[in-house]
């Protein structure tokens, strides 16, 4: 089971477009997937049209008061479950705290699911907590949108030295760049300059409508938009992951 986790310190960065792109992709490969939606903000669910089975779910996940297991429901795609979020899932780290400030306990609790699943897909909340390192530590790769814009680069070296400054394993931080506007000479000139630290997957996502209108058709591109530009970027996106981290 492979667990990758949609992280950025900041927010509006397309974490959850792509989350919700990359597990259906992956689904369609043939993996038996889990996207799992740690965010209170619930957009992955959203997008899924996927609500809690169990109310506050996240809490009682963490309480030990239900089995992760039951928290995941079908989604309408052969091979593709989700864990929704709930509003519980905003107190998280508070909950994390309470079970003794672990790192490793979304990795403990995973493991329950290592049979079930080919991939965990984790859709996470903006920030450094107690919740991203958990994140960080269960994740095998933290894949990291990035606007390429000069702010950017600044919040990219942030998570580096964070990952150095709690000893996680840099080479599980795999980045793309997003909303990307070509004919930006910022844009352009971002992006050569952080390719120098090959981090970063070679085929990005470009600002496009299509993205946007995920939110109205509640669905993947896959799904409502297959021929568009759009989903051609991110299936060329997710060729290079799957590229990185499997083959
Ligand atoms: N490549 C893109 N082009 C245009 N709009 C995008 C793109 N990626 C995401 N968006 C839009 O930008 C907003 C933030 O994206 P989202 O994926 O929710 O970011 P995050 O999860 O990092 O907060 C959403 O309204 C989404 O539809
Ligand atoms: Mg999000």
């Amino acid at each position: 089971m492979f667990i990758a986790s949609l992280y950025n310190l900041k927010g509006g960065v397309g974490k959850t477009a792509s989350c919700v792109n990359f597990a259906y992709m992956a689904a369609k490969d043939g993996y038996k997937t889990l996207l799992w939606d740690l965010d209170p903000q619930a957009a992955a669910s959203y997008y899924y049209n996927a609500h809690a089975a169990v109310k506050s779910s996240v809490k009682k996940i963490i309480e030990h008061s239900l089995p992760i297991n039951e928290a995941i429901i079908h989604t309408e795609y052969s091979g593709l479950d989700i864990i929704p979020a709930d509003l519980s899932a905003r107190k998280l780290d508070i909950l994390l705290e309470s079970q003794h400030g672990t790192k490793k306990y979304f990795k403990n609790l995973l493991k329950e699911l290592s049979s079930s699943y080919d991939f965990v897909f984790i859709d996470c909340p903006p920030g450094f907590s107690n919740v991203a390192d958990n994140i960080f530590t269960a994740s095998d790769a933290v894949l990291m949108p990035v606007i390429p814009t000069t702010l950017s680069v600044r919040t990219y070296e942030q998570v580096k030295n964070y990952f150095g400054d709690k000893e996680i394993d840099l080479s599980k931080l795999m980045c793309f760049f997003t909303m990307v506007d070509i004919r930006k000479n910022m844009h352009k000139d971002t992006m050569q300059h952080l390719h120098k630290d090959m981090r970063f997957f070679e085929h990005y996502i470009p600002h496009l409508s299509d993205i946007e209108k995920m939110g109205i058709r509640n669905a993947p591109l896959e799904v409502f938009a297959p021929s568009s530009y759009a989903a051609t970027c991110y299936r060329a996106l997710w060729g290079d992951i799957k590229e990185g981290v499997i083959e």
